[in-house]
């Protein structure tokens, strides 16, 4: 059993890879618990806070369904219905929080403001997306890959393209690192993951027996990886100018069926966070589409919808992946 009671749940590298692994397999439990009918309620009677200063569908719902099948219950805070940030500083936010709840999720712009929540709440603090990390999507990336994959981690090849150098980028880069697996990042060089993280990706890999690779060569990159993900190109939080240059320098690495088909895998798997432009039937995409006529941006339609893609899955685990999150912190594991 996995126990990492009174433990922040902020980034990757704050974990050994038997924790990380640890918090896969107490997932997966969850999920065939719950698929069976049989989950037992160990939060009765706790309280999470959930502070969001950025939208969200997946982690906010996630973290309501998942601490409501454990009988806890969520207070949810949106950027215009709190103080924080504004009209009151992080560290007393969280000394406020911390005397109400259990555990507090935050999503938010600077990775600092979640470092100094941690720091200041006295209780659990659980990333829920910042402009560094993506902890709690790297879960259910994983809990999917080896639900799709091999069973087997340090046998597994994935690839990322699009933008390296935010949360998504990131975080894959750390977790293949920890968990020993084959990752690639495949990018313009200008959009790789900053240096320092790149360094902190190659101890770890030299601790873990991963291989990393970055590269700006697509068909490189892709050879042989058994799951293809990608990310928008442009996130939430970033000027809306940046569109024009990202779609100018990101265009040759849209997830296309010819990128599956350069993996040589059949059987090749198709990984988004989501949310993702594959149409542009939204109202960014729109907007996106009168400028620049494209009908699709980081990932095809064809792919998004076809037998590789594993999405709705992966969208899927991120429920059962930071349930196991809330156990094992607040020691119910
Ligand atoms: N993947 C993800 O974090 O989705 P939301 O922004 O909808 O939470
Ligand atoms: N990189 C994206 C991820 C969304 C889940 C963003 O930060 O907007």
């Amino acid at each position: 059993a996995i126990d990492l009671t009174g433990r922040h749940f902020l980034k990757e590298i704050d974990f050994t890879a038997e924790e990380f692994r640890g918090l896969i397999g107490l997932s997966a439990e969850l999920k065939a618990a719950k698929r069976a009918g049989n989950e037992v309620r160990r939060l009765q009677g706790r309280n999470i806070a959930l502070v969001f200063e950025k939208t969200s569908t997946r982690t906010r719902c996630a973290f309501e369904v998942a601490a409501a099948d454990q009988g806890a219950s969520t207070t949810y805070l949106d950027p215009s219905g709190s103080q924080i940030g504004h009209k009151e500083s992080v560290r007393d936010t969280a000394r406020v929080l911390g005397r109400m709840f259990d555990g507090i999720e935050y999503r938010g712009h600077s990775h600092e403001t979640a470092e100094e929540l941690a720091a200041y709440a006295g209780v659990p603090v659980f990333n829920g997306l910042t402009d560094r990390w993506h902890p709690t999507q790297m879960l259910a990336d994983v809990l999917t890959m080896t639900e799709h994959g091999s069973a087997s981690l340090d046998e597994t090849a994935f690839a990322y393209l699009g933008d390296a150098r935010y949360n998504m980028g990131n975080s894959y880069l750390v977790t293949g690192a920890l968990l020993g697996m084959d990752v690639r990042i495949v990018a313009p060089k200008c959009l790789w993951p900053q240096e320092d993280i790149v360094e902190r990706a190659e101890e770890l890999a030299a601790a873990s027996g991963a291989r990393i690779t970055l590269t700006e060569d697509v068909a490189e990159g892709v050879r042989g990886a058994g799951f293809v993900a990608t990310d928008v190109w442009v996130s939430m939080g970033e000027p809306k100018e940046v569109w024009d240059e990202r779609i100018a320098l990101l265009g040759p690495y849209a997830v296309t069926m010819d990128v599956l088909r350069a993996t040589g895998r059949p059987d090749v798997k198709f990984l988004h966070c989501l949310p993702a432009f594959h149409d542009l039937g939204t109202e960014v995409g729109r907007e996106i589409h009168a400028r620049h006529g494209l009908s699709s941006l980081e990932v095809t339609d064809e792919v998004f919808e076809s037998e590789h893609s594993v999405v709705f899955d992966e969208a899927e685990n991120r429920m059962h992946t930071i349930k196991a999150v809330l156990l094992a912190t607040l020691g119910a594991a």
